[in-house]
């Protein structure tokens, strides 16, 4: 038995990266997944990698920012399963840029992903979930970025920062109806969209974090089958930072020094 046999899960953004190996994971423990990505190729050919190895896996192209995209998806899952007990809403959007020259068509395409896809997923996926009568499970992806400033990440940041607020406000509504809502806060991690940015990301974010690393898929995939599951039905509102200590410290002008410190005998 997995832990998620019958359930019917919807993911976005969920082509490569994060979003591709929650999908996996939801899968391999038995539940059916509806792969959404703007990358109608990349979506199609992601679910047929998963119906391969013998998982329910279905694709939807389409922009996880746009609302009316948002509810068709609800409705598509539904018709293919009868039903829809989770939701992540992990598509996002990284623009990097300098404050000074940030173009407002730029904070809108941030904005709208981030947080207009990810209230209107919550809202669509909620109604079903509350129609339904059986409670649910409601999943948003923040960032570390949206705990402490990053530099040239300041749009990105403040949506992130939002999306924990939503997480928060969203418990008086859903919690009548047994739906939890959660955010995990993923530090660096290692995807291929990262990757491409920055060939060398390992090292150059690694070096930064205390557990000397960045992260993988699999292990944000963890945290999000963990606050997805039954065993996390007496969590809501909360956001789940996993990121190897990097938003717990503060990066010191040099070599720390130990000049000042006394003779302990
Ligand atoms: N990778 C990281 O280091 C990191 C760190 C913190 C938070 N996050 C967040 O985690 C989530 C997933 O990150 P990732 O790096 O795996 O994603 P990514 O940037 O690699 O994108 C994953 C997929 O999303 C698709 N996509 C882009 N725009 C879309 C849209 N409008 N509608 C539907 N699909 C769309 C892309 O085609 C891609 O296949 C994002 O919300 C991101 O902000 C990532």
């Amino acid at each position: 038995m997995g832990r998620f046999d019958g359930r019917v899960a919807l993911v976005t953004g969920a082509g490569e990266g994060i979003g591709l190996e929650i999908v996996r994971q939801l899968v391999r423990e038995g539940a059916q997944v509806l792969l959404n990505d703007l990358d109608g190729d990349r979506a199609s050919g992601a679910a047929a990698e998963i119906r391969a190895s013998g998982g329910d896996c279905r694709s939807f192209a389409g922009d996880a920012g746009d609302v009316a995209v948002v509810r068709i998806m609800v409705a598509v899952a539904v018709e293919a399963w009868g039903r829809l007990d989770l939701a992540v809403a992990n598509a996002g959007l990284t623009l990097y840029g300098n404050f000074f020259d940030y173009e407002p068509a730029a904070l809108e395409r941030v904005l709208n992903l981030n947080l207009r896809g990810s209230f209107f997923l919550a809202q669509a996926a909620a109604c079903q979930m509350r129609d339904q009568g059986e409670g649910g499970r409601i999943l948003l992806m923040s960032s570390v970025t949206g705990l402490q400033a990053v530099h040239h990440l300041e749009a990105y940041g403040m949506s992130k920062a939002a999306l924990r607020m939503l997480a928060r406000g969203l418990v008086h509504d859903l919690s009548p109806h047994g739906i939890t809502i959660n955010s995990i806060a993923p530090g660096a991690i290692l995807t291929p969209r990262n990757l491409q940015d920055d060939p060398d990301f390992e090292n150059s974010w690694g070096n930064e974090i205390p557990v000397q690393r960045v992260g993988s898929v699999e292990e944000i995939a963890a945290a999000a089958l963990f606050l997805l599951s039954p065993e996390a039905s007496y969590i809501t509102g909360q956001t789940l930072v996993v990121d190897g200590g990097w938003s717990v410290t503060s990066p010191l002008p040099g070599q720390i020094s130990y000049r000042n410190q006394g003779d302990p005998t």
